[in-house]
């Protein structure tokens, strides 16, 4: 098999389940030197126990992305251990279920923290190594709601917004440096909160109507969008927004 990433050390944030755990396999399995993150120690240790009985490579490094010292520590040790950073992954989220106005400080502050303030704040630390390599490429994990707005989620919606300015403005201030970013925006993925049958079926409605295919992606199809985007064929991909949702940003 063709390694896309064959020797590329990529940090990961959130790789403990779901879309993060599936990127980090499928890139380890392409040959990234994969750092994964999370706060769910056993969870991390578990998907890099799998990589690295597989024949990969892989560490976890438990980071809450809320706590600076933590999110700058995460890039350090990926650069400490192989002496660079090529791809950074930000993926990390809280989607908590909240009408806006019920939304306390508290609560806005740790949606916007880390859905959006981790990126940006991984980002800037993840830069200062590009900067000086002359190279590396930052994706976003995004999401549909960063375009289609829908009720319950809007200080979610909020921080994805802001996240494809984050991947415009990277793309546009650094790309002559040689570093490119760009962002996947999922539908609705079989991961997270759809992975509770509870959860699948109050969303019937919106799986099987409110998506022109009429099912939930899989990780595999998030991961491999993703791939794509980090390896050598997408070098001249960047700022891009690629949505990965069945259409559902068109209804
Ligand atoms: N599933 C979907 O339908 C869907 C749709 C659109 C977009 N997305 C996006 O896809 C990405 C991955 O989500 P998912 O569906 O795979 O959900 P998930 O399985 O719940 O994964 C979320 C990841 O974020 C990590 N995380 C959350 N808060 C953190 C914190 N404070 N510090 C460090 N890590 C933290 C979690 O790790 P720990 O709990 O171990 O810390 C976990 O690994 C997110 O950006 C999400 O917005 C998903």
């Amino acid at each position: 098999m063709e390694q896309k990433l064959k020797d590329k050390v990529v940090v990961i944030t959130g790789t403990t389940s779901g879309i993060g755990a599936g990127m980090a396999k499928l890139f380890a399995a392409h040959g990234a030197k994969v750092v994964g993150s999370g706060r769910r120690q056993e969870k991390g240790e578990a998907v890099v126990k799998e990589i690295i009985d597989n024949g990969g490579e892989a560490t976890f490094v438990r980071t809450d992305v809320l706590d600076q010292e933590q999110l700058q520590n995460l890039i350090d040790t990926a650069v400490n251990k192989y002496g660079r950073i090529d791809i950074l992954v930000n993926n990390a989220a809280y989607e908590p279920t909240k009408v806006f106005a019920e939304n306390t400080y508290d609560d806005y502050r740790k949606v916007i923290d880390t859905n959006l303030g981790s990126y940006i704040m991984a980002s800037i630390y993840a830069l200062k190594y590009m900067r000086e390599q002359k190279s590396g490429k930052i994706l976003n994990i995004n999401s549909v709601t960063a375009e289609q707005v829908v009720p319950g989620v809007g200080m979610y919606a909020i921080a994805k917004a802001g996240i494809t300015n984050l991947t415009k403005i990277i793309a546009l201030e650094y790309a002559k440096e040689g570093i490119r970013c760009n962002e996947v925006n999922p539908g609705l993925i079989m991961a997270g909160a759809f992975e509770d049958p509870a959860v699948r079926e109050w969303a019937h409605d919106a799986i099987v109507n409110g998506t022109p295919v009429g099912r939930l992606g899989t990780v595999e199809e998030i991961a491999n969008a993703a791939l794509y985007l980090l390896s050598d064929e997408a070098d001249f991909v960047n700022g891009t927004s690629f949505y990965i949702d069945g259409g559902r940003r068109l209804i």
